[in-house]
């Protein structure tokens, strides 16, 4: 069964998600081509340990990074190195925090320079299904909803749902019930209940939905290597509907004014 949260705490996860999203802003102020990965990871621990909280991917299972950086056919999971950013390429930065004791995870994908129209629409559709999901998202509703939202929009793209890894549960822990898949049928599966808190993450890919893990065990790619785009909002079940309890609001101010370089 997924816990239900008092207000109190939703507050806690709130705090963490902002803070994920004020470092996704953070390192998206200092994407441009020819920087390593590893820099942008560095920037991201230091911005959240200077905001008095810890990085919750680091030590997560042995994760050795503080942001998952998938790049291209990267779907997520991509660790920092080595790997130098370049014109063209669709960057997905996942990150998670932990602030007394509480969860915040939320992701965004960006593309650097001059990128292809397919990718961008990618990338732009895919953040248009979580919000789809976010849209429906609400007491009495199920989890088959949520997924149908998202499935059913993309698919109409010819684009594929990644089936292999889902949303979840977000509290004391990063991964809590109830898994949340980006793919369903109306009206199936457990019903959503007031209080209850989820990260809702599609994963798409503009070919096939395969997927396939790198030799290091955490980097997931996509088997035709066509590009995957990731977006993520926790968000707390109301009544009313969805509250968003990360944000992109400073990510896209960062966007807006670098439009050049990341859009
Ligand atoms: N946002 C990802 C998730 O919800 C982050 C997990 S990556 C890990 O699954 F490195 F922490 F494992
Ligand atoms: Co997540």
């Amino acid at each position: 069964m997924a816990q239900i949260k008092t207000d109190i705490e939703i507050e806690k996860i709130r705090k963490s998600s902002l803070l994920v999203g004020k470092t996704i802003a953070e390192v998206a102020s200092h994407m441009r081509p020819g920087i390593p990965t590893i820099e942008l990871d560095k920037i991201a621990e230091t911005f959240i340990r200077d905001h008095g909280a810890l990085p919750a991917f680091k030590g997560y299972h042995g994760y050795p990074g503080t942001l998952c950086i998938s790049v291209n056919e990267v779907v997520v999971h991509g660790i920092p190195g080595a790997r130098e950013l370049k014109d063209g390429d669709l960057v997905s930065i996942d990150c998670g925090t932990i602030i007394d004791g509480y969860f915040g995870d939320s992701a965004y994908s960006f593309g650097i320079g001059e990128i292809k129209e397919e990718v961008r629409l990618l990338m732009v559709r895919t953040k248009e299904s979580l919000y789809k999901a976010i849209a429906i998202a609400m007491a009495g509703k199920r989890i088959g909803d949520i997924g149908f939202e998202v499935q059913a929009y993309v698919e109409s793209f010819g684009y594929s749902v990644v089936r292999d890894l889902v949303g979840h549960g977000l509290g004391t822990s990063l991964h809590e019930k109830p898994e949340v898949p980006n793919y369903g049928k109306r009206g199936s599966g457990s019903k959503l209940e007031e209080g209850m808190v989820i990260c809702i993450e599609p994963m798409i890919n503009l070919g096939g939905r395969s997927v396939m893990q790198e030799r290091d065990g955490w980097t997931i790619r996509t088997s035709d290597h066509k590009p995957s785009a990731h977006f993520e909002h926790a968000i707390a079940i109301r009544k009313e509907g969805a509250d968003i309890l990360s944000s992109f609001e400073e990510i896209e101010q960062v966007i807006n004014k670098n439009i050049q370089i990341i859009r």
